[in-house]
């Protein structure tokens, strides 16, 4: 099927890419015209595994196409994916302003019927005020609007678009359900599950999802804290609780709090939503507080443990100190720094009177960008040397790798605060670090 994009950025580069793969003829629109030169004269304006190939691939077997005209392109079309930003706005509802101007530039252009199909996270509602913004605009065509929201995570994108777990549609009209079908039949000869619903269920299963996954982590957090206030260990207890089928595994690994371009907003939009809708969330809105709580607490952590450890004033510990942070990313394997926890934690740290530094195979830049005063590196040793103490936030397999009996001699301290527990507590002690990390009990030898 011939299929525009609208929005070619972490979901719609990787989308319209692993359609073109699967056999469609993708038309990938961007009003950022350095984005569209850059794709067309081959490089990748963002960091994601796996990607660089695929869209190699497909540009040259012709199905992948990047433009700026986005008119052209829903002319030459009859099905539109819209995978524009949703950001959070300043009063934490979603900033729908750019679905809005994109579908109003799809109504204008419209040459006939078309589908519309919202890929964006979008509240529940937004849909059908799509298909007004359609309907006023569009020249009396007739658009059938659909959802399809997109559960890919940074760093994993492609593999997670090539093996959803399912494929949510909501769409009122037939024909866009068996245009959606059609668009996906290649996923359901593999037996994964199409849920076809309406459109604010579709909506509403997105945020639901995200606001879960969430709560797990916000829950994993409190109950690393608990850890290290009597003793227990967060591993055997992750193990403990997550071999529990009904619970699961995933996501009870402990860390600076969740963070990306998507939790920090969808959370704080669904509650606003849901108070909207007169059926507050209040298991959602603790979510939100527990998760600000979290990382502030560790600002706390980091400094206290620190002053201990260099045994300093713990009023002033930080002054003229030089701290590397390793991992500027809000995860690892992707260059998105948005709501980063280096992006809270560090302006902490420069305010208290540190130098910082921060290390990232692949943010260090973006990372420079928005945080004042630091100083970032690609180069770990460049980092490390000096530093009065390590502060690890992105678990890249380059910093898991990290060998400290050889490292430990660039450091002008052997102190590191581990925000996401990579490394063996016996072997950091016997190695003579002077180790904090999240829910381990500290080892002594
Ligand atoms: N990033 C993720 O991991 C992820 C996962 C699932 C869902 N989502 C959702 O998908 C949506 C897109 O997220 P993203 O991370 O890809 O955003 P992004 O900011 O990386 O990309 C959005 C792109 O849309 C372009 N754009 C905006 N308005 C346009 C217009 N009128 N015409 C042409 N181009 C336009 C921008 O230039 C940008 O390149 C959001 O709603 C997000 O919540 C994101």
């Amino acid at each position: 099927m011939k299929i525009a994009l609208i929005g070619t950025g972490y979901v719609g580069l990787v989308t319209g890419t692993c359609l073109a793969n699967i056999g469609h003829d993708i038309i990938c629109v961007d009003h950022a015209e350095e984005k569209v030169e850059a794709l067309n004269s081959g490089k990748i304006p963002i960091f994601e595994p796996g990607l660089a190939e695929i869209v190699q691939s497909a540009k040259s077997s012709g199905k992948l196409v990047f433009t700026t005209d986005l008119a052209e392109a829903v002319r030459s079309v009859d099905l539109i994916f819209i995978a524009v930003g949703t950001p959070q706005a300043s009063d934490g509802r979603s900033d729908l302003s750019q679905i809005e101007a994109a579908a109003k530039q799809i109504a204008k252009a419209a040459n006939g019927d078309k589908t519309v199909v919202v890929k964006s996270t979008v509240p529940v509602g937004t849909c059908r005020r799509v298909g007004r913004i359609l309907a006023k605009h569009g020249n009396d065509h007739d658009f059938q609007i659909t959802s399809n929201p997109e559960f890919l995570r940074e760093g994993n994108a492609v593999a997670d678009f090539m093996k959803p777990d399912r494929i949510v549609i909501g769409t009122q009209s037939s024909c866009a359900a068996d245009k959606m079908r059609a668009i996906y039949q290649y996923f359901d000869d593999k037996d994964v599950p199409v849920i076809m619903t309406s459109l604010e269920t579709s909506e509403l299963i997105k945020y639901s999802a995200n606001a879960f996954l969430a709560a797990k982590v916000a829950f994993i957090n409190e109950m690393a804290n608990l850890c290290d206030a009597t003793g227990a260990n967060v591993e055997d207890l992750s193990l403990g609780i997550g071999l529990d089928e009904r619970i699961g595994k995933a996501f009870l690994k402990p860390g600076p709090g969740y963070g990306g371009s998507c939790f920090p907003k969808d959370t704080l939009a669904l509650t606003i939503l849901a108070q909207e809708a007169d059926s507050p969330s209040r298991i959602i809105e603790s979510v939100v507080d527990s998760n600000s709580n979290h990382i502030r607490r560790l600002g706390r952590k980091i400094a206290d443990f620190c002053a201990e450890s260099w045994n300093v004033d713990p009023k002033l510990p930080l002054i003229d100190k030089r701290i590397a942070i390793l991992g500027l990313a809000f995860k690892a394997n992707t260059d998105d720094i948005r709501s980063a926890a280096s992006t809270v934690i560090a302006p902490l740290l420069i305010k208290q009177g540190a130098n910082v530094i921060g290390f990232d195979p692949e943010a260090a830049e973006a990372a420079r960008n928005v945080i004042d005063h630091i100083e970032t590196t690609t180069d770990l040793d460049e980092a490390l040397t000096g530093a009065d103490a390590v502060l690890v936030l992105t678990e890249w397999d380059e910093i898991r790798a990290i060998d400290w009996a050889e490292k430990k001699k660039l450091l002008a301290s052997p102190v590191v605060v581990d925000l996401r527990n990579l490394y063996d507590t016996k072997e950091m002690a016997r190695l003579g670090m002077q180790y904090s990390s999240l829910g381990r009990p500290a080892e002594t030898l």
